[in-house]
């Protein structure tokens, strides 16, 4: 039994091909690990605020000492690491925006990267502070970016490896549902998308 945070940061429901491949890949979850939740936090429609000044001053201010829109804001990263740190395993829906991630995806890391919180400096550099996690990453896109003369200008998978890895989410594995926008490619491609979910 495993406790799944679904995270969604495509506005287009049912439509969505990021919501469909994540919802296989929970799927594949619950079957091999019957009795497991799942967690859904709709990023597209519940917006997190981008950071402001109280924000970021309230992150490097000892809880005593804040002000009270400090005690108000930083409730949004409280809840959202809190939320994380209960997971067993997160899904984390990426539909390709410009080459990136949609803005609402990056304004939850933004709330979720927290310096002693969710990692810390040594003396041998940073260290992440969440263990134990698996991540699934679900990614679509017009484009083909997993091999190809395209793949350069995936600021997805190396992002999300580069910053989830910063705070301790190392185990992560993507999977792609791609070329949504080339014509003989984007019938069956959600189809053999799920055909290649592997959990591990
Ligand atoms: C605002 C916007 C920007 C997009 N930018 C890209 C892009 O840079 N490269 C690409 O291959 N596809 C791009 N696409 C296509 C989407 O990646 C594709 O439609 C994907 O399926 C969207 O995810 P969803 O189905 O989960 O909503 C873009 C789509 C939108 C709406």
């Amino acid at each position: 039994m495993k406790k799944i945070l679904n995270i969604v940061s495509s506005p287009r429901g049912g439509a969505s091909y990021t919501i469909q491949l994540a919802d296989a890949i929970i799927a594949k979850i619950k079957a091999e690990y019957p009795g497991s939740t799942v967690k859904t936090v709709d990023l597209a429609h519940h917006h997190y605020p981008h950071l402001e000044e109280a924000h970021i001053s309230s992150y490097f201010t000892p809880a005593e000492k804040h002000s009270a829109k400090e005690r108000e804001v930083i409730r949004h990263s409280d809840e959202a690491i809190k939320e994380v740190q209960e997971a067993d395993i997160l899904v984390i829906g990426a539909p390709m925006w410009n080459f990136s991630i949609p803005s609402a995806l990056k304004a939850w890391i933004d709330h979720i990267v927290r310096k002693g919180v969710t990692f810390n400096y040594s003396e041998k550099g940073p260290v992440g502070m969440l263990k134990g996690k698996k991540v699934y990453v679900a990614i679509s896109s017009g484009g083909i970016y997993s091999d190809g003369p395209m793949k350069q200008m995936d600021h997805i998978e190396p992002y999300l490896r580069t910053i989830l890895g910063f705070i301790g989410l190392t185990d992560l594995t993507v999977f792609r549902v791609e070329g949504l926008s080339i014509p003989g490619v984007q019938d069956t491609a959600l189809e053999k998308a799920i055909a290649g979910i592997q959990l591990n």
